[in-house]
């Protein structure tokens, strides 16, 4: 079982197929993808190779992740490659979801378990303003089609924004209330590139959880492959709200995940200097031997991310890494 110095255990890798995104979220990328280095992403036998390691190694979940996974016209393929993995239990992706409609039959087909979308604003036009893209009706139209399937482990992530979406906190509420969906709300992370944008729009989500709490929702018990957010139900909602909050004391305490990026490097953290490359490992059907790489490097995981003194690695944009 994959284990580091603290005693934090690792169900869950994060794993980035391509950094490429053609969304271009004010938080992360404002002006667009960018390529800076070579277009050399994992093939699909190493994707193979890296899945068996971490299933060897107690691993049961993997998300699929990007930038934007589904400009990989091979997903598909990942997808069921990810999923026939002795020991994976989950195959989970985040996406955009401007695919979503015409492709959510071939990824069910394909083995996909869950599925989180971005979602920041249900304003077309603010969505439009927030994303560069005028999608919000095409996502919403592909919910519809997944839930009609009756693939419901769907997610909505939507990150906090001051101007930009936390006045509409009552449309998302209202939302969630004839809707079975899982809404979260994520803070906004501070990264490389987004130093001016997080200082202006970043708000806590402890005023939304104090705002849940008195108007009766209810805190859900977490499970171990779960994901960071804490989520509350309530009787009168068909959804949950689950609330993202990577500044609160302790929130590291719980870290359950790894990530590999779509070049085969090892983050330990999503806040980490470099990635620790794997890729050397992936050319051959050694498997010890790239399990006793990854071993040996989860010695240096850290407790946490520091983000709260400003320190926020080698990450540019989420884009690199899929958040
Ligand atoms: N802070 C918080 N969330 C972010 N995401 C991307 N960049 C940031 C950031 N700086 C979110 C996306 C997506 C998920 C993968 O990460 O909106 O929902
Ligand atoms: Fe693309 Fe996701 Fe970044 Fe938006 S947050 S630009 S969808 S990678």
């Amino acid at each position: 079982m994959l284990q580091d110095n603290f005693g934090r255990k690792f169900y869950y890798l994060r794993l980035s197929i391509t950094d490429v995104c053609n969304f271009r979220c004010n938080y992360c990328l404002p002006d667009g993808y960018e390529c800076d280095h070579d277009r050399d992403f994992l093939k699909v036998n190493e994707i193979k190779r890296i899945a068996n390691a971490f299933a060897q190694m107690g691993t049961e979940k993997i998300r699929i992740t990007g930038g934007e996974p589904s400009l990989r016209k091979d997903l598909p393929e990942i997808i069921r490659t990810v999923k026939q993995t002795a020991g994976i239990k989950t195959v989970a992706m985040t996406s955009n979801g401007f695919k979503l409609t015409e492709h959510i039959d071939d990824w069910i087909d394909a083995g996909l378990d869950s599925l989180n979308l971005s979602i920041d604003s249900l304003d077309p036009r603010q969505f439009q303003a927030i994303t560069g893209k005028d999608k919000l009706q095409t996502i919403l139209d592909g919910i519809e089609k997944a839930q009609k399937r009756g693939f419901n482990n769907i997610k909505v992530n939507t990150v906090l924004m001051r101007e930009y979406n936390h006045h509409e906190m009552k449309q998302f509420l209202d939302w969630v209330k004839h809707t079975p969906i899982s809404l979260r709300f994520i803070e906004l992370m501070q990264t490389g590139d987004n130093q001016e944008f997080f200082e202006k729009q970043h708000v806590s989500g402890a005023n939304i959880k104090a705002m849940l709490l008195e108007s009766g929702w209810m805190p859900v018990i977490r499970k171990k492959d779960a994901g960071p957010a804490e989520v509350f139900s309530h009787p009168d909602y068909q959804g949950t709200i689950g609330l993202i909050m990577p500044y609160s004391k302790d929130f590291c305490a719980t870290c359950n995940r790894l990530r590999v990026s779509s070049l085969g490097k090892l983050h330990l953290c999503l806040f980490t200097e470099n990635g620790l490359s794997l890729r050397e490992h992936l050319q051959t059907d050694d498997s010890q031997g790239l399990k006793d790489c990854i071993s040996h490097m989860m010695t240096d995981k850290k407790l946490s991310h520091y983000l709260q003194e400003g320190i926020t690695g080698g990450t540019k944009h989420l884009a690199m890494l899929g958040g």
